[in-house]
């Protein structure tokens, strides 16, 4: 059985890996091949910073605060293995701040030690009156994607390096199941207004003694719109922009400006900290992740996709609860291609 995944970023290759992981004994002829136009380091998910925390609120959307809990839980499990350091993963503590109180998120309860800011922590950062300290993980995409990638190629997965410009190409190449992971770019294959582009641009900088992140909050200008400081295994990356249905890859000079100075309000000590990097990409923005199946075409043999973009600022965040939510739709369509078949696993 051919299966396609387009995409190579963390939602094609976590989802890939997902179903292969969870398939191949049962499907012994399962084929699965990866189809992308850019691989790591050149994908969004490379240059994420790599911080696992959601949106503020899930505005009803529980399912998505169980994806985001469910990759928590995954993540926290693969701490204590060696592998933790080839994946870029780690615990990190820091802080959010408001300029007035706020609800508590939809995640207190899924991250380590979530609680309120004293008074004595609010006067370190001039202008906040009120936030929130927790620890949370890093999942630094630069070294999860390879090591995605290794895992897929030990089991035998194959790598195309193409870009695909529609899924029937792939059906009458022979492919029989379609997983769309193709972030920003999903419109492309088939049009989809509910999906924006949310710019993003970031300064990479050497601060080694930034020990905690520091992401700020404006009722005002929305998410991730404020400055935010998340340091990292090898550098510090600060932030942030967020520009609705703006398509450009290019760094501006003027975001430049605002992200440095605002930065540099929020912790004096970067003011001499040298510059390693900058970076700007699109968060797939939409209102809700975009994971279902979707059978297209009359037929004994239907032919089959799953789509699994639209994870907005929180794709590494989510990442793993939705790789596990498309194989099992997945394990659906192949209870209704083989109804004969073995029962498929609990997942
Ligand atoms: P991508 O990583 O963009 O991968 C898409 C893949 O699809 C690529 O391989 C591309 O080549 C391929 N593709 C698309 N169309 C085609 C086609 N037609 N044919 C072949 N291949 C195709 N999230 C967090 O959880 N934590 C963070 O700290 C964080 N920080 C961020 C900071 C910034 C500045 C930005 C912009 C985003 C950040 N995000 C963060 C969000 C995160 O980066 C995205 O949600 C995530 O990368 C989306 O992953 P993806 O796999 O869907 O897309
Ligand atoms: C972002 O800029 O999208 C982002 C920053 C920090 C954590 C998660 C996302």
């Amino acid at each position: 059985m051919r299966v396609a995944v387009i995409g190579a970023g963390v939602i094609g290759l976590s989802t890939a890996l997902c179903i292969h992981q969870q398939f191949h004994s049962l499907v012994p002829s399962l084929d699965m091949e990866v189809y992308a136009d850019h691989y790591t380091p050149h994908t969004t998910s490379d240059g994420a910073a790599g911080l696992w925390q959601p949106y503020l609120s899930d505005q009803g959307n529980l399912q998505e605060t169980l994806w985001n809990k469910e990759t928590f839980d995954y993540l926290l499990r693969h701490l204590g293995s060696p592998a933790a350091r080839e994946m870029g993963l780690f615990l990190i503590s820091g802080y959010n701040l408001f300029t007035q109180p706020v609800p508590d998120p939809s995640w207190k309860n899924i991250v380590l030690g979530f609680r309120n800011l004293t008074p004595k922590e609010l006067e370190l950062f001039p202008g906040y009156s009120y936030g929130w300290f927790n620890t949370a993980l890093m999942l630094e995409g630069r070294s999860y994607l390879p090591w995605l990638t290794d895992r897929l190629t030990e089991r035998g997965v194959k790598f195309f390096h193409k870009k695909v410009e529609s899924f029937q190409e792939l059906f009458a190449q022979g492919v029989e199941v379609v997983i769309n992971c193709t972030g920003m770019r999903a419109g492309h294959l088939q049009p989809d207004p509910e999906l924006q582009p949310g710019r993003g641009q970031v300064i990479k900088v050497q601060a080694p003694w930034v020990k905690h992140f520091i992401i700020t909050h404006d009722i005002k200008s929305g998410i991730y719109n404020s400055p935010y400081i998340i340091p990292g295994s090898e550098f510090t990356v600060l932030g942030g922009i967020y520009q609705h249905g703006n398509w450009s890859e290019e760094n501006s000079a003027q975001d430049h400006k605002t992200i440095w100075e605002n930065c540099c309000r929020l912790l004096p000590a970067l003011q001499n900290t040298k510059i390693v990097g900058e970076w700007s990409g699109l968060r797939p923005a939409r209102p809700r992740v975009r994971l279902e199946r979707e059978t297209r075409g009359p037929g004994q043999c239907p032919a089959e996709v799953i789509h699994n973009y639209g994870h907005g600022g929180f794709g590494i965040t989510i990442h793993w609860g939705c790789a596990m939510e498309a194989a099992r739709l997945f394990g659906n369509i192949l209870q209704e291609k083989q109804p004969g078949s073995p029962a498929l696993p609990r997942l």
